[in-house]
């Protein structure tokens, strides 16, 4: 859940090391740090607080030259987010220093020895022992150390290591964490993900557990940790340096939903003709889509509720099932069914999420047939899928995610379509009319954006929220709530309709308002029901409904309108309106849209 980054080569500004970690930070913001080889030795800065902070210390050195250097910015595990704890970290010289990204799990054991043995700790962080075991193994040769010290590590982490003896390399190493390693000409850069790397080159190595790896003014060389070459091809990454930065927008989170129309048809183009889907994808599998009789879809937060809308889609449709599983429950599970009728559906925009990730594999040693939906080519569990399809969204900065959700609908949705072709079941010409229609309803959508903040203005002060919907639309609510408790802190919570009188409703009252998904469809009426009951408690309500609803403002507070299209796509078409509206929210409440506190945008630990 840390960023890390680093370069070698001759012409290189200290500069780079902090504009590297700016594009990092959506990692963990809790600390900053950099350190560089210079004048024999290794000068290390680090700071609590913002990348900004570590910015304003460097601010008269930016354009100072420099050969080698890492950078960090930390989420929190192991000790207080404080300046001590913050990366790089030395061993006892100063001369060895270290940025990580992971757990070590067996750092406490490694400290005691290490401190037996007459080393001296300064910080809590289990990334300080990885410092101190290379110094132990340190004899002339910091990649060979770097080897030895590793073999010694069980835990996850991605790292990168600086000498002062040897000025002019960089040596880093993966076991579970992401890595990706860029070379340019006469040297490299190494990163947590893919944004620092597109300013200096569109080739990248996906490093893979198991690779250490050396960078220096020559080469860029990997081996295993037994000192076996490993020969690596690059990919060809294509996205565009501007799309992760914020060009004018006051957040990434406002820039995103902006871009969500092009994400949209990006993710339709070549995939729909004359009412047939086309997933090259998975076209191998025709003969496993037409046999399919369950699907269990695994994923976190948000691209659980894609995957929980994947599952109304589909069950209004076909009679298989559908299970969505929280990741982090999943791979605990003991017991489980699947025959070679199962599919097995890893959701992840990040790709790295390490819950999503354990279960995949868990699934894969016990042989189940595995597809990842993810925007993040040549991460992790794209890699290890039997197959993938991108969602092709770009890079998604701010921490909550917004255009990765729209694109993982939508290819849901054509995996569904899919299915249904596979299965000979028809899906009505409107489902597909509606679906390319879907960028220019969104651009409509945004064109709300004014008056959907002018409805924020009325409730951001609030304490409590409660979403409720029903059907695909449920887990529309569920988003709606995450989105608004991550980024305003409101405490959002979401119900299915039909549950209110099992227990929540004892919530509502003047303080406690509502906000309802209630589009005119098949279950119109059941949803009014439950508005008229919250608002009989005294509650506010806001309606999120369609356009033919004439009757909303009788029973509405404030009701925000969208366009009547297939139902199938309704939890599509509201995903920018809840969007919009937590981020009017938290924008009004002065909040830092992009980072909110105690989250980080990938989370590779458990
Ligand atoms: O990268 P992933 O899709 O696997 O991430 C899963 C969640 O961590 C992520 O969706 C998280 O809930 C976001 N902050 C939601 O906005």
């Amino acid at each position: 859940m840390c960023g890390i980054f680093g370069i070698v080569g001759k012409k290189h500004r200290l500069g780079e090391l902090i504009d590297g970690l700016k594009k990092l930070e959506y990692r963990g913001y809790d600390s900053a740090g950099i350190a560089y080889v210079a004048n024999g030795r290794v000068d290390v800065a680090k700071q609590s607080g913002r990348v900004a902070v570590l910015e304003k210390m460097y601010e008269d050195r930016t354009s100072t030259f420099i050969n080698v250097g890492i950078a960090h910015t930390r989420w929190a595990t192991h000790g207080n987010p404080n300046d001590i704890n913050a990366h790089p970290h030395t061993d006892c010289t100063g001369r060895i220093a270290v940025v990580h990204n992971g757990i070590i799990e067996n750092f406490n054991e490694l400290k005691q020895q290490l401190i037996d043995s007459g080393h001296f700790f300064k910080s809590d962080t289990d990334t300080e022992i990885i410092a101190h075991l290379i110094e132990e193994y340190y004899g002339g040769d910091i990649f060979d150390a770097v080897k030895k010290a590793i073999k010694r590590l069980r835990g996850a982490f991605a790292i990168g290591v600086v000498s002062a003896d040897e000025p002019d390399k960089l040596v880093a190493a993966r076991e579970g964490s992401p890595l990706i390693v860029g070379k340019t000409e006469g040297g490299g850069i190494i990163a947590s993900d893919i944004t620092p790397i597109l300013k200096y080159t569109k080739e990248m190595y996906f490093v893979d557990d198991g690779d250490i790896i050396e960078i220096n003014l020559n080469e860029v060389r990997f081996e295993d940790y037994y000192g076996k070459r490993r020969q690596k091809e690059p990919q060809r990454i294509d996205w565009e340096e501007t799309a992760a930065e914020k060009s004018g927008y006051k957040f990434f989170m406002e820039k995103e939903i902006t871009e969500e129309p092009d994400v949209i048809k990006k993710a339709l183009t070549g995939r729909i003709s004359e009412g047939k889907i086309r997933l090259d994808e998975i076209s191998e599998w025709q003969e496993l889509l037409k046999k399919i009789k369950t699907i269990k879809v695994i994923a976190a937060g948000t691209s659980y509720h894609s995957g929980m809308v994947f599952k109304y889609f589909l069950n209004e449709l076909l009679p298989i099932s559908v299970e969505v599983e929280i990741s982090s429950e999943f791979r605990y599970m003991r017991q489980w069914e699947y025959d070679d009728e199962t599919l097995f559906v890893f959701i992840s925009q990040s790709g790295e999420t390490l819950d999503t990730l354990e279960s995949l594999r868990l699934v894969k040693r016990l042989g189940g047939k595995t597809l990842a939906i993810s925007n993040v080519v040549g991460s992790t569990i794209t890699r290890e899928a039997e197959k993938t399809i991108f969602i092709n969204a770009g890079p998604e900065i701010g921490v909550a995610s917004t255009k990765a959700y729209v694109g993982q609908l939508i290819v849901l949705y054509l995996l569904g379509a899919t299915i249904c072709q596979a299965k000979n079941c028809s899906l009505e010409t409107t489902f597909f009319q509606d679906l390319q229609r879907m960028p220019q309803l969104y651009e409509n959508a945004l064109k709300q954006s004014d008056e959907i903040r002018e409805i924020a203005k009325k409730y951001a002060h609030f304490l409590h929220f409660m979403y409720i919907g029903r059907k695909g639309n449920y887990p529309t609510a569920m988003e709606g709530a995450l989105k608004l408790k991550e980024i305003s802190y409101i405490n959002a919570t979401c119900y299915a309709g039909g549950e209110l009188k099992h227990g929540p409703i004892a919530l509502l009252d003047s303080e406690f308002p509502v906000f309802v998904i209630i589009p005119k469809d098949d279950l119109y009426q059941k949803m009014k029901s439950n508005v008229i009951e919250t608002r009989a408690r005294n509650a506010r309500c806001i309606s999120l409904t369609t356009n033919d609803n004439h009757e909303a403002k009788t029973f509405s507070d404030d009701v925000i309108y969208i366009p009547h299209c297939s139902d199938h796509l309704l939890p599509l078409l509201c995903a920018p309106y809840i969007q919009l509206f937590a981020y009017h929210i938290a924008d009004i409440r002065g909040l830092d849209v992009d980072k909110p506190r105690n989250l980080a945008k990938s989370v590779t630990v458990e």
